[in-house]
Parts: structure tokens; sequence; C-alpha cells
């Protein structure tokens, strides 16, 4: 079944022709640029609450009892799954008043795993102090959220701990609705024992009444407290014996949560399971039209590559089926010893050269070059938020760009006995890390030790953070620093918190 076209022997047969177009549109494949499409995604920013009551075990996961901290990092993980591609996530952890970014809103398919392990790692011994005003807490959260352009997911069982003053929580001073979002309500309805840690993280019993006070002790007496037995108005619980209450134990706080929920302008849900959280979450944020390059040159390489399978494949198949060949053991050795003319050779040469095309086109992966690793290492250092503890800020609370890594302004808490300023660690020798090598960085980074053996305090979240980081990635941050031009700032000393009071 050869179709015979006229004479000039190099334009003779169809397979030419196929092979010719074959070789075109890998030329085309080449030379297409990628185009822009639109899609929708999702930018946000989860607000996880740590606190204690986040512990309790009034949920069920697999049949097991499952904490409400499990359960929303379950949830998180589902759900990063869940967001198309091209969607921004970033993750905080929320205690006492105000929430700590662990990352900005990260591109959410390219970061998967790291983002995914971050979410694994989450832990409230990530907490830093044991109370959780959740109203101050919600109130820079939706503030945070505005500065990243972002949408908010705030999980909390909605405890204040101490519970607030009777005489009302703090006042929202953001505009209602400017930051969309959800509040997502974690916990049973119906009151659960909280468990209890000692200081090495075991799990002692749960809290009893008594062990957590029942009214805030920073407010004025309540209205009727004159008439308690032994009343004293200088401290809840403004009497002799401790008010009664149950703050000991745990439901989530629904009330409270929609409150929160009207004052700030959010949607509120309870988490049931993830298919209704998804639910809420999609009627509460927007989905955000993103414009999306995308290569298509894999199009005409794949046609390519099917014309040469065609060619090469079905039109030898249906030609000796044509000639009705015997068996194919036999027509595979005349094919090997039939000598090929001219222009089939021809065919050949450009076939080989349409395959290398569409070879070269196919792999397109990122080969660790210094500027990548460095471009990098600053992107890393960007979500994992090494910036936000090194760097000082403006009066406004922003980082300046030739001011990043030359030390904290901020103390951060090291366990409950001192504060710790984030070091310098731009490459100045005397006041920075100069003379560490990108190993040594990397050992600090990854086991928590300097190079003269020192172990870094929990200021520096290095058992929670920056030890997940796998090695390439620890070492294009370390190769990052290295980088950055020294700046002469040594940081104030350590302060120790726990003074014993003045009598
Ligand atoms: C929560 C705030 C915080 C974050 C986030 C943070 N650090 Fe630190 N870092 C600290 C503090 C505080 C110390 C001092 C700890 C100590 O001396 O015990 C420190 C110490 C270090 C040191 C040791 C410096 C020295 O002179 O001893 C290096 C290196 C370092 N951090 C790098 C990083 C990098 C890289 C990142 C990002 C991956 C990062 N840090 C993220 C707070 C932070």
């Amino acid at each position: 079944m050869r179709l015979s076209l006229p004479a000039l022997p190099a334009f003779r047969d169809l397979r030419f022709w196929l092979t010719l177009s074959a070789a075109a549109l890998s030329g085309l494949a080449l030379a297409l640029p990628p185009v822009q499409l639109q899609r929708q995604s999702f930018n946000l920013l989860a607000v996880l609450d740590i606190t204690g009551s986040m512990n309790t075990r009034d949920y069920r996961m697999n049949g097991r009892p499952a904490s409400r901290l499990a359960m929303m990092k379950d949830g998180l993980r589902q759900m990063l799954t869940a967001l198309p591609c091209q969607s921004r996530l970033g993750l905080a952890i929320f205690t006492e008043r105000r929430p700590f970014l662990l990352f900005e809103p990260t591109e959410v398919c390219d970061n998967f795993e790291a983002l995914d392990r971050e979410i694994a790692a989450l832990d409230w011994r990530m907490a830093w102090e044991g109370d959780s005003r959740i109203a101050s807490g919600l109130y820079r959260s939706v503030a945070l959220a505005n500065d990243l352009s972002a949408d908010l997911v705030f999980m909390s069982d909605g405890q204040e701990a101490p519970p607030l003053a009777w005489t009302g929580g703090p006042h929202f001073e953001g505009e209602p609705g400017l930051v969309k979002g959800l509040i997502v309500g974690v916990g049973g309805y119906d009151l659960s024992p909280i468990p209890k840690f000692d200081a090495f993280g075991h799990e002692t019993g749960f809290w009893h009444p008594g062990d957590v006070p029942n009214e805030n002790v920073n407010a004025p007496p309540p209205p009727g407290a004159e008439e308690r037995e032994g009343f004293n108005p200088r401290n809840a619980p403004f009497g002799g014996t401790a008010s009664a209450g149950h703050e000991y134990l745990s439901a989530v706080d629904e009330p409270h949560l929609k409150d929160l929920a009207m004052e700030t302008g959010l949607r509120y849900a309870h988490f049931d399971s993830f298919q209704n959280f998804m639910e809420a979450f999609k009627g509460a944020v927007a989905a955000r039209p993103t414009r999306v390059t995308v290569g298509v040159a894999w199009i005409p390489a794949a046609l390519s590559l099917a014309l040469l399978v065609i060619t090469y494949g079905a039109l030898p198949a249906l030609d000796r089926r044509a000639a009705g060949a015997p068996n194919w053991r036999h027509k595979l050795w005349r094919a090997w010893d039939k000598r090929p003319s001219l222009h089939e050779h021809r065919g050949r040469l450009v076939a080989v050269a349409a395959i290398a095309i569409a070879i070269a086109l196919a792999p397109r992966s990122a080969h660790a070059d210094p500027s990548e690793q460095l471009a990098r290492g600053a992107y890393l250092s960007r979500i994992t938020g090494c910036a936000n503890c090194h760097s000082p800020r403006t009066e406004s609370g922003d980082l300046v760009a030739d001011r990043l890594m030359i030390g904290g302004d901020h103390p951060i808490p090291a366990g409950a006995l001192a504060r710790v300023y984030p070091p310098n660690i731009t490459p100045d020798p005397q006041t920075g890390i100069g003379k560490w090598s990108v190993s040594d960085i990397v050992k600090a980074l990854k086991e928590g030790v300097a190079p003269d053996g020192r172990i870094l305090s929990s200021a520096m979240p290095w058992r929670t953070q920056s030890s997940l980081l796998n090695e390439a990635d620890a070492t294009a941050i370390a190769i990052y620093l290295k980088f950055l031009s020294p700046v002469v700032n040594r940081v104030p000393p350590a302060i120790r918190t726990k003074e014993t009071p003045a009598p």
C-alpha cells in the first residue's frame, strides 16, 4: 500500500512527508512561547490555635480519640492537597495574644512537601505562653492577613484563658469585612477534660478545678462580689473561696466565636468533618483569578512523536500486511537485511533529529546552579521566616531590605527564664557569623549546634522548624547567608525574665 508520487526520489513517498512534518512540528515545539491562562486559586493564611485546651481529645479519627490539634493538622494537610495549584497557603500559630507567622503564603503545588512537613511538625510545645487571648489573637491575625493580602482561616476552640473580664473583651479596631475568611470552631459541644503536661512534655493527667482561674484577675470585681465571704477587691477571686466555674473543662465556645465573627465580618463554621469544613471555607473566602503561564510546547512535540510512530511503526506494518508476509520473524529478517535506499536514509536522519529535539524539549528540571541555589536560599529564608526574627523592624513593623538578618530587635522567649535577641547572621566576622562555613550553618540549622559546640536555645526554632529542612534546602539558605553583605551589629545580651518580685 505504497503511495506512489511523481519521480524525484526524495519526494517519492508518504513516509518522507510524514517525517518532514514531524521535524517541522518539533521545530515549532522549540519555538512556541508559553501562553497566559486564567485560573481560580486561593491565597490563604491559616492561623492555628495551639494553646493547652487544643490538646483536648474530643474528636475521633480512624476510630480512635483524637485531639483538636491533631484533627486540625489533618484538616490542614487535606486542604493542602485539595487547593488548586497556584494557590498560596501561609501558616501561623497562635498562642497567648498574637499569631506567629511560620511562613508566608507559598505556592502549594511546587512546595507541597515542605508545607506538608511544616504542618506535620506543628506542636503545642511551640507555644511560648500558656495563655490564650482569642479575641486579641484574632484581631492581630486579621491585620496580618491584611498585610499579606490573604484570606484568613482562623482555627480555635474559642476558650479564653484567663476568662474574659466581666466588663467585656478587647474591641476590634479594623474594618469589618475588609479581610474575608472563616473562623473554624474546633472541639466538641460537651465539656471534656483537658490533658495536663509536665515541663518535659509528658502527659500527667488532666486539669482539675482550682488549677485554672475561673475569673479574670486583672478586671475590677464583678457586681455582687462584695457579698462574697472574705471579700477583697484587690485580687480575683475577690473572696475567701475560689469562685465556682468549669474553666478546667473545655468545649467549643461557639457563642464567643460567633460574636467575634460578627464583629470582624468573618464567617463562622464548626469543624465536624473535612467536607463540611471545605464547603464552609469555599463560601467564606474568595477564589481569585490568577494569570498562569502554561507551556504548550508539548502539544506539537507530542504530535511530532505520534507522526514518527505512524511513519516507522504503523506504515511498515501495513506494508507488510499488504505484501502478505508469511510470518513476522521472517519479515523482520528481511527488513534488517534490506539495504535502505537514499531517501529512506535521509528520512531516518530527519527522524533522529526530530526525536533528539523532542527529547531535548522534555526535561526542564532545575539543576543546582549557584545563582539558582542563591535565589532558592533567599526564597526559603523568606518563607521560613528567618528574617522575621533575625532583622530589626521600623516603627511601623516593616522589614528593610538592606537591614535583613543583621540581628533582631525583639527578644524571643527561650523557655520560661530568658529572652534572647536573634543574633546577627550576616557574614561579619566579629558580630555576625562570618567565621562560620556553609557546613557550620547547615549544622546549626539541622542539629542546633554552633561551631563552638554550643546548643542553640529553643528561641531559635531549630527543633521544630529548621531541622526539618532537607540538606539541599539548608545548604541553599547557608549559601544565601554567606552571600549577604557583612553588617557590623551586635545584639543586646539575653534578658532574664523571671526576676524575683521586689518586696
Ligand atoms: C522565632 C525566631 C527565629 C527564627 C524564625 C529563626 N531564628 Fe535563628 N535564632 C533565633 C534566636 C533567638 C537565636 C539565638 C539562639 C541562642 O543563642 O540560643 C538564633 C540563632 C541562630 C543562629 C546562630 C547564630 C549565632 O551567632 O549563634 C543561626 C545561624 C540562625 N539562627 C539562623 C537562622 C536561619 C537561617 C533561620 C531561618 C531558617 C532562622 N535562624 C530562623 C531566632 C530565630
